[in-house]
């Protein structure tokens, strides 16, 4: 019986062992993929950029709150105008003490256009809590890779602007640790209802 019962064991350390071999670093990435959120999600990332009131600042600056970060220009014609007043009206909606917890942040992808000031002349119209972000073109370019956004200059001949962004609209809602949480697509429909009743649910 004691035999057999170490037999037993042996055999479950074997499997054990070779569970662990399976699950090599370079393993484990490739699991993670088709695997649901849980641990380390790969949204997100330490960026260091220049805010609206031309201070540099890095992602740790916000620890301690939420960052809701949507990514866009503010020669936008469209989507991000709208974007940015949908997530307005969802931390208006959610209530003075949700929205106390949460940044919400624009971080540019037009660096050559979107300078400090120009964030400061912008972001304010959408919400007083709004937050701007800017940077030089490597440092966009950064952000960017960490949160997986895509955004691509296109030449635009028939506006007086000469170029214009495609660019992903996606909100990104980061933990006080600066961790993805979730997303929200503002053009979706009842952005405004389903982002603040997340925004309401933050402990
Ligand atoms: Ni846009």
């Amino acid at each position: 019986m004691n035999v057999r019962l170490l037999a037993v064991a042996v055999l479950a350390a074997v499997i054990g062992g070779a569970a662990a071999i399976v699950m090599l670093p370079g393993t484990r990435e490739k699991l993670s993929g088709s695997l649901p959120t849980t641990g380390q999600a790969l949204v997100g990332g330490p960026f260091t950029l220049v805010d609206h009131t031309g201070k540099t600042v890095t992602d740790k600056d916000y620890r301690g709150r939420y960052m809701l970060v949507y990514f866009g220009f503010t020669y936008c014609p469209d989507v991000c105008p709208s974007g940015l007043q949908v997530i307005a009206a969802a931390l208006d909606q959610a209530g003075t003490k949700a929205a106390e917890k949460i940044v919400p942040i624009l971080i540019t992808v037009d660096y050559e256009r979107d300078t400090p000031e120009q964030l400061a002349q912008y972001v304010p119209m959408f919400h007083p809590q709004f937050v701007g972000l800017t940077g030089s073109q490597e440092q966009i370019a950064a952000a960017l890779k960490a949160y997986r956004v895509y955004a691509k200059k296109v030449a635009d001949p028939k506006s007086a602007a000469e170029y214009t962004y495609d660019h992903s609209s996606i909100a990104y809602l980061m933990d006080p640790q600066g961790r993805y949480l979730t997303h929200f697509t503002p053009s979706s429909e009842k952005a405004v209802d389903r982002i603040a009743e997340r925004l309401k649910q933050l402990p």
